[in-house]
């Protein structure tokens, strides 16, 4: 059931499910609530904001998924709806609506110690289409079971976010006919192909509703949860380091990076060790620094082998 309360702060909100939570827990199933006003946000928010919980049911854990869910500003009856998941895994879907594509951001202001001002982001994705942020895996966020460690598994959070997105579809059949993409950046990256794989089959199964499955995209992706050299083709391919340095970098294993390129005469010892002095540099700059904020890269190694950041 669907309700659509009056203007309720998020606070209060909150403070509601908090209530709630201590209740016999089965009976806040499928509960969700318009949100109007943010604290921290000047005035009625200007977007379409839903919050609320889809039961998954089926176990006596009580699975339970917090989502958010803002409409298209545009033209919410035609315009795609996407199901986001962030990264992590352990983030909550609140750092992807508020610090990636959602219409709003915190404001970058010197911190004294007050709840931090929330501000619109112009480039919101939901100026063109509707996104449900779904705390998924269960755990992250605002979503619980009762033995969360029971359900730490890819497979589960594919099937979870499966049947999350049928549930949520049912509550909503205004949303039926639209086009449905899924979204998902980092961690994500993993399961989300599992997730559109398990829509897919179970459409052709006749599963109700039926999903208007149109793709998925991914925002720099984790993959395989194994392979995380891609930084340096990457940062070869942006231009961001030399080819030189590149070639110097792939000598520290040919097979991982570039194969027979690889110039043999770089990797004497001295070279190879300078190699993986680089390797850790890059690890640590795009650990610390996302794209854009790199620092200056002021001396040593990094600069001496051309290294532009
Ligand atoms: C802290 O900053 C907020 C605005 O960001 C302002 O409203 C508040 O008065 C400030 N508090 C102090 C103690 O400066
Ligand atoms: C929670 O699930 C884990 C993994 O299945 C299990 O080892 C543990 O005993 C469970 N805890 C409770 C309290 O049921
Ligand atoms: C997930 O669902 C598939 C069927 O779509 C099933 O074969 C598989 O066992 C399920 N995995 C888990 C962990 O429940």
């Amino acid at each position: 059931m669907v309700v659509h309360s009056s203007p309720l702060s998020f606070q209060v909100l909150f403070l509601v499910l908090t209530i709630l939570l201590q209740i016999e827990s089965h009976q806040i199933e499928d509960v969700a609530a318009k949100v109007e006003h943010l604290p921290g946000f000047d005035g009625p928010l200007p977007f379409h904001l839903e919050t609320g919980y889809v039961g998954l049911g089926d176990t006596d854990d009580d699975l339970q998924v917090f989502y958010y869910f803002i409409k298209s500003e545009n033209d919410p009856k035609n315009d795609p709806l996407m199901l986001w998941l962030t990264g992590g895994p352990g983030c909550s879907s609140f750092s992807g609506l508020v610090y990636q594509i959602g219409p709003i951001k915190f404001k970058i202001e010197e911190y004294n110690g007050s709840l931090p001002n929330l501000v619109l982001r112009p480039q919101s994705w939901t100026k063109v289409s509707s996104i449900i942020f779904a705390d998924l895996p269960i755990g992250t966020g605002f979503s619980y079971a009762k033995n969360v460690t029971a359900h730490r598994s890819h497979s589960k959070l594919i099937n979870h976010t499966h049947l999350f997105i049928r549930k949520w579809l049912l509550e909503h059949p205004e949303f039926l006919s639209n086009k449905f993409y899924m979204g998902a950046d980092s961690y994500s990256g993993i399961p989300a192909p599992g997730v559109v794989q398990e829509i897919l089959n179970g459409n052709d199964q006749g599963l109700q509703p039926w999903i208007n499955l149109q793709g998925y995209l991914l925002g720099n992706p984790i993959t395989t949860g194994k392979e995380s050299n891609d930084k340096m083709q990457y940062t070869h391919g942006m231009a961001l380091i030399s080819d030189e340095l590149y070639l110097c970098l792939s000598g520290i294993n040919p097979s991982y990076i570039l194969g027979e390129d690889c110039k043999v005469d770089f990797l004497m010892d001295d070279e190879g060790t300078q190699g993986r002095l680089l390797t850790q540099k890059l690890e640590e700059l795009f650990s610390y620094h996302p794209m854009g904020q790199l620092p200056e890269c002021s001396q040593g190694i990094a600069c001496e082998r051309g290294m532009h950041v």
